[in-house]
């Protein structure tokens, strides 16, 4: 949630300035007398299923069903991963900087890239490549969730030191992706979150945000993390480029099957279980 969107007292729409209190209901339109015939009570905005959790607010874009619970179950559906996070502190971290932007891909694509590593030494050869091993990763799942550890080439200094002092996110990114749109890339003093919204087959929008403890307050801690957004999203714009470049071929209708590799099971993962949600 944005800090702006925090402080906000109203919702005002840009088209006709209908304006709507926090809890939908309409609170006011100019020249509200043109409207006898549809009362405030009959014009609320739509609600959604909704919670906040982990420094996010989480939302599934539907109406809420006549008689079910708009308050989401999340400590359930983020079960033993969004415990990692949560143990982490991170009910408590704030938004310091925040994106959103329209991707010319099907929505399933940007998550394809970031659930392997066998792209890196290539995609990311000039920005990443260096600080990761080669196609390596390890992983595992919680119902259609997953975690990734990414090990960076400096996790070799930690053999030095016993175990309970690995220090968690230094030495590696631990991709955390709750299922179906939401990944959390977490690096140790903060995290990179993206969702990706499907807008059409080949379009989609992605919201994202760059999560951190507290709220930088010095010049030196504000281009700390301003630095740190710019090098994540070196990376990942070339991921989302790639995938733009990869919509456009499939378009072509030239490939009718591709092949994951064995290093690529989580992006297969994720294609079975989108599969099994909607067959
Ligand atoms: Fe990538």
């Amino acid at each position: 949630m944005a800090a702006s969107a925090a402080s906000r007292r109203a919702f005002v729409c840009p088209y006709h300035s209908s304006a709507y209190g926090l809890d939908g209901a309409l609170r006011g339109r100019p020249h509200g007398e043109d409207f006898p015939h549809a009362p405030a009570r009959d014009c609320a905005l739509a609600r959604v299923p909704t919670a906040e959790a982990l420094g996010l607010v989480w939302a599934i874009p539907r109406v809420v069903k006549e008689g079910e619970d708009p308050q989401l179950d999340l400590t359930a559906w983020l079960g033993r991963f969004g415990a990692d996070l949560r143990h982490w502190g991170y009910d408590g971290w704030v938004p310091v900087h925040q994106r959103e932007f329209a991707n010319a891909a099907n929505w399933k694509i940007p998550f394809e890239g970031n659930l392997e590593t066998y792209h890196f030494q290539y995609a990311h050869r000039n920005t990443i490549a260096g600080l990761f091993y080669d196609n390596l990763l390890m992983a595992d799942h919680d119902r259609q969730h997953q975690r990734i550890f990414l090990p960076k080439r400096s996790i070799e200094i930690l053999r030095e030191r016993p175990p309970g002092e690995w220090p968690v996110g230094s030495h590696a990114n631990i991709i955390y992706f709750f299922f179906p749109g939401t990944l959390i890339l977490h690096e140790g003093d903060h995290a990179n979150a993206f969702t990706v919204l499907p807008e059409a087959v080949d379009k989609s929008r992605v919201l994202a945000t760059t999560l951190v403890p507290e709220m930088p307050k010095t010049e030196k801690s504000i281009n700390y993390w301003k630095k740190n957004v710019e090098s994540f999203w070196g990376a990942l714009d070339e991921d989302f480029a790639l995938g733009v470049s990869a919509q456009s071929t499939f378009a072509s209708g030239a490939n009718r099957v591709l092949h994951f590799g064995a290093t690529e099971w989580c992006a297969a993962k994720f294609h079975e279980d989108v599969e099994g949600m909607i067959r």
